[in-house]
């Protein structure tokens, strides 16, 4: 199995690469990739050192599968090529998660959409995939009928550029920036571009992404995303109006079952999830678990995880894995 990693100097590629080796990725050749700037650079894998080669270098190796993570201007460009090769894509970027014409998976909720006609398979938004981990068995069990949700997101989303960011200004220290304001002792309740509607780009994405996932457009789902000075993980506050009413130790039982989700509920004890916790964990932390008292059939709760672990490189590798389990790339 040979694997190629786009994007493999970035922080979700170096994440990606951290994950293969972890999880013990059954793989015989890896393939990190970059820009032009980058070749040659050495990159350490399991205790070999592999020399960064340029996505044009990479196609004519042929790899199985490519995990990209290098923005949507490379995808946009290089996915097709490596797929015209023979390479299964699983994308990092927002580039592909809409085309009707390919999947975007969440292992825990919908992997088993996935089939060799897949050549390239969209990896979510970060802050999609640790909502819908939490909404599936929610919405099976008493079906949701809308999500208020509100983000409290790290800069770790952003990428080097905004960690650098925040670093600089803690230091006190002039420097590149990644977001048109100063974000230590800030809060940036933008995330991507505006659209016309007066949403950003990522609060639409949440909208259309979670539909596209749980394969239910009857969710109405309605977001705010937010940048705060914080690095472990994506916070979000979710507010859950089912059509069914529910029994609130029987929702948390189901919670506790749902792969990838750790419930960390004890209020007496001031146990709630929060990012230092998430922080280089795979689970989704999952907590402040109560019912709306205003509105019947509503609950409220909130949601930690790591994003740039099961946000996306977690995510990309399990996505991987499914495909080698399910013979779909052999
Ligand atoms: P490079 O380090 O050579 O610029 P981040 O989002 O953390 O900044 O990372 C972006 C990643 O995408 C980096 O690994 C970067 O490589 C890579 N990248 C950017 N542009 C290209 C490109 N045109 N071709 C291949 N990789 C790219």
């Amino acid at each position: 199995m040979k694997i190629a990693v786009v994007g493999a100097t970035g922080l979700v590629g170096s994440m990606i690469l951290r994950v293969l080796e972890e999880r013990n990725f059954p793989l015989n050749e890896l393939i990190p990739v970059a820009s032009e700037r980058s070749k040659g650079k050495e990159i350490t894998f399991n205790g070999s050192k592999y020399k960064v080669v340029t996505p044009d270098e990479a196609i004519a190796l042929k790899p199985d599968i490519a995990l990209f993570s290098a923005g949507g201007a490379t995808s946009t460009e290089y996915a097709p090529k490596f797929a015209e090769a023979g390479t299964v894509v699983v994308d990092n970027s927002s580039a592909w998660r809409m085309d009707p014409d390919k999947k975007l998976v969440v292992p825990e909720v919908n992997a088993s959409v996935l089939s060799s006609d897949d050549k390239i398979i969209a990896n979510p938004n970060c802050s999609t995939i640790q909502m819908v981990v939490v909404l599936k068995p929610l919405h099976e069990k008493y079906k949701i009928k809308r999500v208020v949700v509100s983000t409290y997101q790290s800069v770790t989303g952003t990428g080097v550029k905004a960690v650098d960011q925040l670093n600089n200004e803690r230091a006190g220290i002039e420097g590149e920036k990644a977001y048109p304001y100063k974000i230590d002792l800030n809060v940036i309740p933008q995330i991507d571009v505006f659209m016309d509607n007066g949403y950003t780009k990522e609060e639409m994405k949440m909208i259309q992404e979670t539909n596209k996932i749980m394969g239910d457009d009857s969710i109405k789902v309605t977001a705010t995303t937010v940048r705060i000075p914080v690095m472990g993980g994506h916070s979000e506050s979710l507010n859950i109006e089912f059509e069914n009413d529910f029994d609130l130790a029987e929702l948390r039982g189901i919670l506790a079952k749902q792969d990838g989700v750790t419930v960390v509920d004890d209020p007496a004890n001031l146990k709630y999830p929060m990012p230092l916790d998430a922080h280089d964990k795979d689970e989704i932390l999952v907590g402040r678990i109560r019912r709306d008292e205003t509105q019947d059939n509503t609950l409220n709760l909130w949601v930690v995880a790591d994003n740039l672990r099961k946000g996306a490189a977690t995510n990309a590798v399990q996505i991987a894995e499914y495909l080698l389990k399910e013979k779909i790339v052999s």
